[in-house]
């Protein structure tokens, strides 16, 4: 299938777009880079020996994607595209809602005035905020969202469940990831944040570099078993996997769906410290913070309906998400800079 990945040099998308060419779809890639390097789609044309055609543009620009869906015949949208950053959208609620929530409207006018009906939306366990139980099932309520960034995926999912009732012609599937880490085994694309990373493994793999003296670990009196937070780590090449599944899903006519993309356990972050260490054999000297705000104690999801209905299971244990983001870490100090 032709495959328009919008955000597709970002993180997530660069690792989907390199399973998509591997799985012999052609990948076409619209991103601003205003979070990515173009580096990343040249890494991934050299681990797939294959080419990827890149629009560099945004997609609030509705003459660009018109002039994208002119020049293509494309079969479905995969979409990455947005501001991820939670404190961010916190002092940015407009300019996170105009380009999530904006931007996602234009393409789908744009898809629809082209009659490309087909998306797969990058959807998140924040929507269901703090969560009545796990494992988390896709007909768990949706609960308030802790900031912006929450509310954007949240509301774009209601946006896409408004559109699919106005016509079922549409085929939609919203993906839940939950805690995407690691990066591809050869060490050439990975996650490469700006400035001091949020997260807690580009976190961790700075402070092994010796960027970063110590990690803070954010609050241990949670009501889990070493009092740290709990999280459902995965993969991101079992995660981009999930959206060629999802893609030969939407083939079949699937109307609207909803998958939590996750490993379905819960890890604390003492236990990925301690992962990392052995898988790497690096020390990582930490220290007890105050609890970071808006922080759940725990979460993991029930992915079996993902298994089930796609055939897709993660396959990637915690060690070697370790080993592949300090693999990339290390090849790449600078990330793609
Ligand atoms: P990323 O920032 O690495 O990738 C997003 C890409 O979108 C970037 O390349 C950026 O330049 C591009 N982009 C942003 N706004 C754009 C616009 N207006 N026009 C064109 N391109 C634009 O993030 P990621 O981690 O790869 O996440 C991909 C998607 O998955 C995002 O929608 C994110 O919200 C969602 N998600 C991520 C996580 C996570 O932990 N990484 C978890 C759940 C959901
Ligand atoms: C994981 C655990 C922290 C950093 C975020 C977004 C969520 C989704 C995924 C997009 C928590 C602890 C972290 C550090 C720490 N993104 N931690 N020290 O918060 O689960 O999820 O990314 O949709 O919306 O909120 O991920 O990696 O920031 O934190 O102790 O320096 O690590 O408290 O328990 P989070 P994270």
């Amino acid at each position: 299938m032709v495959i328009l990945v919008t955000g597709g040099a970002g993180y997530i998308g660069s690792h989907t777009c390199l399973e998509l060419l591997n799985d012999g779809h052609e990948v076409i890639v619209l991103d601003n880079l205003y979070n990515s390097s173009p580096k990343s789609l040249e890494r991934v044309e050299i681990l797939s020996n294959k080419k990827i055609k890149f629009y560099r543009g945004d997609i609030l620009d509705k003459n660009l994607l018109s002039k994208i869906f002119a020049e293509n015949k494309i079969d479905s949208v995969i979409h990455f595209a947005g501001l991820k950053a939670v404190g961010e959208s916190v002092e940015k609620p407009l300019e996170y809602y105009e380009n999530n929530i904006g931007g996602t409207i234009a393409l789908l006018k744009s898809m629809r005035e082209n009659d490309v009906k087909s998306i797969i939306f990058s959807s998140s366990a924040t929507v269901y905020g703090v969560p009545d139980r796990s494992p988390i099932k896709e007909e768990d309520h949706k609960k308030d969202c802790a900031h912006p960034y929450g509310w954007t995926k949240s509301m774009l999912e209601q946006i896409l469940f408004d559109l699919y009732n106005s016509d079922n012609s549409w085929n939609v599937i919203v993906l839940r990831y939950f805690n995407p880490i690691g990066a591809h085994k050869s060490g050439l694309i990975g996650e490469d944040p700006t400035g001091i990373p949020n997260n807690l493994m580009p976190y961790i793999t700075q402070v092994a570099s010796g960027k970063l003296k110590e990690l803070g670990v954010f609050g241990n009196d949670y009501n889990t078993p070493d009092g740290t937070g709990v999280r459902d780590y995965i993969h991101v090449v079992d995660l981009a996997r999930g959206h060629v599944k999802a893609l030969a899903k939407i083939k079949e006519d699937c109307g609207l769906k909803i998958y939590n993309l996750g490993r379905g356990k819960g890890e604390s972050v003492l236990d990925i410290v301690k992962s990392f260490e052995r898988a790497n054999g690096i020390k990582i000297p930490y220290s007890i913070k105050p609890r970071r705000p808006g922080d759940i104690d725990s979460y993991y999801c029930d992915p079996s309906k993902a298994e089930r209905e796609l055939g897709w299971k993660a396959e990637y244990d915690i060690e070697t998400m370790c080993r592949d983001s300090w693999n990339w870490q290390k090849n790449n100090p600078n990330g793609y800079r």
